[in-house]
């Protein structure tokens, strides 16, 4: 879930600074990206080197170093973060937040911040109790802001009460609730097919094509990132996702991907088919490798079952369905046959005239063909943007 997510943590000085390495170890162990930007004053709590250690990414405090005269903006950091943890809080550093004050590099990059910012206060009890603390925390959650509240207890001070910060657990726990409470596709599982799948001739031979399985990955990989539960089903690739919501089942041949896409499918809400199945195979494999004796050799190929067809003869009210269409003449009617014969919701067009689009490149250029017979084209893109397009239109669907 927190996989490549950017984590920007921004400290204040309170004794519970302390506890933040751990807090940082947590989200670097699933993953995350970190960066610390910190107070003058935190630095009196917790070393820059050790937070910089742990996050793999300098601690910073000035807006401009010296040393080697690197500029560390506020702006491309608020922009950056995916989220933002100020952690721990200080009530100096509240106020500040409240009330818009930017005379640190922590105080404006809050204000530079474009992404959910959560906050949690840490302070001595009658500092936490007095109203204006009390005004500040109200101010910032009109904002949109997310309290972490303080727990009960035993404080620095040896005063019992609220103003502990909460434990570094919890403040991860709550921050990847957020990151999963927020997916349209929460609850949802999908079964997508990528790459090629090679037909066996004889042990050594195949017959095969020049898919890479890349454009699945990231349609696998975008799914999941949208909440959704995935089955890749992968035919012979050198692409292998790590997302933990993706469970990547390696085929070889058509059948192989017929067997387990259907199974999959019977328990999926989205089926997305997007791998280059051979239409082809041998009528029998050979045992051994076949011999050159002659000078001419011809195969007998049969049908291969068509998965795509057979999701589309399955599919009921509820579950959502989209195939991939490689055309080189007559693209969008040909496309739009498919759409109908195999029963699709939307059809993803790609055209081998068009450079840059299909096999072998890290690029595509779609068309996207639905069940309405509305028709968007987008431009090219790099085949994570294309995913992104896919799966905002399966979203958006799904939801209308
Ligand atoms: N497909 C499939 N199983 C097959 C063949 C194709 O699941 N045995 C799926 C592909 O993953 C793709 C779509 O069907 O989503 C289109 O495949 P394509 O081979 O282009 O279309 P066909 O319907 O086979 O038509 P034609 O060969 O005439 O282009």
């Amino acid at each position: 879930m927190l996989k490549g997510k950017n984590i920007l943590i921004g400290v204040s000085g309170s004794i519970a600074a302390y506890k933040i390495p751990l807090l940082v170890r947590l989200f670097k162990k699933e993953g995350a990206n970190v960066q610390i930007v910190m107070s003058e004053s935190a630095r009196d709590f917790v070393t820059p080197l050790t937070l910089s250690a742990l996050s793999g990414n300098p601690a910073l405090t000035e807006p401009f170093d010296e040393r080697d005269g690197s500029w560390n903006s506020h702006v491309d950091m608020g922009i950056w973060a995916d989220v933002l943890i100020m952690a721990p809080s200080s009530a100096n550093t509240l106020a500040k937040m409240a009330h818009g004050i930017s005379d640190n590099l922590l105080v404006t990059t809050y204000l530079s911040a474009k992404c959910p910012v959560f906050f949690a206060p840490a302070m001595d009890l009658d500092m936490y109790k007095h109203p204006t603390t009390a005004k500040n925390v109200e101010i910032l959650k009109s904002y949109g802001n997310i309290v972490i509240e303080p727990t009960q207890g035993e404080l620095a001070s040896g005063l019992c009460g609220a103003g502990r910060m909460e434990e570094p657990d919890e403040i991860f726990r709550m921050v990847q609730e957020h990151f999963a409470s927020n997916k349209p596709l929460q609850g949802k599982k999908a079964v997508v097919s990528a790459g090629p799948t090679y037909e066996l001739i004889d042990p050594v031979r195949f017959i095969g094509n020049f898919s890479s399985g890349y454009m699945g990955l990231c349609i696998a990989e975008e799914l999941a990132e949208e909440g959704a539960e995935v089955t890749l089903v992968m035919g012979p690739s050198q692409y292998k996702s790590e997302h933990p919501l993706v469970n990547q089942v390696n085929i070889v041949s058509s059948q192989d991907m017929y067997e387990a896409c259907t199974n999959a499918f019977h328990s999926s809400d989205i089926g997305v088919m997007s791998a280059a199945v051979a239409d082809y195979k041998p009528s029998e494999t050979a045992e051994n490798k076949i011999k050159k004796k002659t000078d001419l050799m011809s195969l007998d190929l049969i049908k291969t079952q068509d998965t795509l067809a057979e999701l589309g003869s399955i599919k009921s009210d509820k579950q959502f369905l989209v195939g991939f269409a490689l055309e080189t003449e007559n693209e969008v009617e040909n496309a739009k046959g498919k759409l109908q014969r195999k029963n699709l919701d939307f059809i993803v067009l790609n055209s081998l005239q068009d450079k840059g689009a299909g096999f072998r490149h890290k690029t595509n250029k779609i068309t996207i063909i639905d069940k309405n017979q509305q028709i968007t084209s987008f431009d090219l893109k790099s085949k994570e943007e294309v995913a992104k397009d896919i799966v905002a239109k399966i979203v958006s669907d799904i939801n209308n």
